[in-house]
C-alpha cells in the first residue's frame, strides 16, 4: 500500500515538474513598453489613442472588424477623444448598407455616429477563405481575451523573425517568436512608415504597435479610467475615515484613568 502512494505521488510531481520545463521552453518574455494606462492612476494618452485609431484603420481592418465599436465611442470621454465633428467625419468616409427603402431596394449610405465600425468580411467563412483558413480575430476585447494582454500583443507585432534553420514554413505561414507554436498565418503587419501621422511622431513600427495596442487597451476597457478615479476617490474616502475613527477613539478612551 505504502509502495503505491509513494508511486502515485512520484508520478504526481514529475507531472508537476517536466509540465514546467516544458511551458517554460514555450513562453518567451514578453516585450513591454512604457504604457500610460497601467497603475492605480493610469490614463490613457489621448494623442496615442488617435494615432492607433489610424493604424488600426490603415492597417488592421481590412483584416479584423472590431464590432462592438461604434464610430460615436470615438467622441466619448475617456477614448481617443475625436470632436464630435471629427468622429462624423471620419464615420462618413466609410459606406454601410441600408433598407430596404420605399422600394424595397437594399441601398448603401455613408455610415453615421449610431453605426459599428464597418466590418472587412461578411462572415466567418469568407474571412477564413480570405487568410489562408486562419481567421483574423475580432479585435474589440482581444486584449482582455489573450493571457498578457497589452504586452502580448505589442510583442506579438514585434515579434516576426526569421525561422530557425531547422524549420521549414509552408506558404501562407510566418514565424513569431511570441504565438504559441511560433506559426502564425498573420503577415507581418507593421513595418517602418506604413503609416503617416498627422502629428508629425514618427511612425517607427515600436510606435504604431505601442499606439495601436493603446487603443485596444482602450477598446477593451472604455471605462479604465472611471474606475481609476473612483478607486482614488475610495481610498482618500478610506483614509480620512481612519483618521476619525482614530480621533474619535482617543476622545473616548480618554476619559478612563491610566492605570499608573
Ligand atoms: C492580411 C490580414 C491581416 C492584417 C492586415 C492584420 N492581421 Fe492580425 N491576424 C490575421 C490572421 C489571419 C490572424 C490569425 C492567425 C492565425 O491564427 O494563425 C491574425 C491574428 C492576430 C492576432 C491574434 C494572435 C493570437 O494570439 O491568436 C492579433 C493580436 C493580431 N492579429 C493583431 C493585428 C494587428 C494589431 C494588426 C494591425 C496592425 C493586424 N493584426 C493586421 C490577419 C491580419
Amino acid at each position: 500500500m505504502k509502495n503505491i502512494i509513494k508511486s502515485i505521488c512520484f508520478l504526481f510531481l514529475s507531472v508537476i515538474f517536466l509540465g514546467q520545463g516544458v511551458f517554460a521552453e514555450e513562453t518567451k518574455k514578453l516585450l513591454s513598453t512604457d504604457w500610460s494606462f497601467k497603475g492605480y492612476f493610469g490614463k490613457f494618452d489621448r494623442a496615442s489613442l488617435q494615432r492607433g485609431y489610424q493604424v488600426y484603420t490603415e492597417v488592421c481592418s481590412s483584416c479584423h472588424s472590431m464590432s462592438y465599436l461604434s464610430y460615436r465611442n470615438l467622441a466619448e470621454k475617456g477614448g481617443p477623444e475625436f470632436s464630435e465633428e471629427q468622429a462624423k467625419a471620419i464615420a462618413a468616409n466609410f459606406e454601410v448598407k441600408d433598407g430596404p427603402n420605399d422600394d424595397g431596394e437594399m441601398f448603401t449610405r455613408p455610415a453615421k455616429l449610431s453605426d459599428k465600425f464597418v466590418k472587412p468580411y461578411q462572415n466567418d467563412k469568407e474571412a477564413m477563405a480570405s487568410n489562408g483558413g486562419a481567421y483574423p480575430p475580432d479585435m474589440s476585447v482581444l486584449v482582455k481575451a489573450r493571457s498578457g494582454g497589452a504586452d502580448y500583443i505589442y510583442s506579438l507585432l514585434l515579434g516576426y523573425e526569421d525561422p530557425p534553420n531547422e524549420i521549414n514554413l509552408d506558404d501562407g505561414v510566418y514565424y513569431n517568436a511570441y504565438i504559441y507554436g511560433n506559426n502564425i498565418k498573420m503577415p507581418k503587419p507593421l513595418l517602418d512608415g506604413q503609416v503617416e501621422y498627422n502629428d508629425g511622431t514618427e511612425a517607427t513600427e515600436q510606435q504604431m504597435a505601442k499606439d495601436v495596442v493603446t487603443f485596444l487597451a482602450w477598446a477593451a476597457e472604455p471605462h479604465l479610467e472611471a474606475r481609476h478615479k473612483i478607486g482614488f476617490k475610495a481610498i482618500i474616502y478610506l483614509i480620512i475615515i481612519s483618521i476619525l475613527a482614530y480621533l474619535s477613539m482617543k476622545r473616548l478612551w480618554s476619559r478612563i484613568e491610566p492605570d499608573v
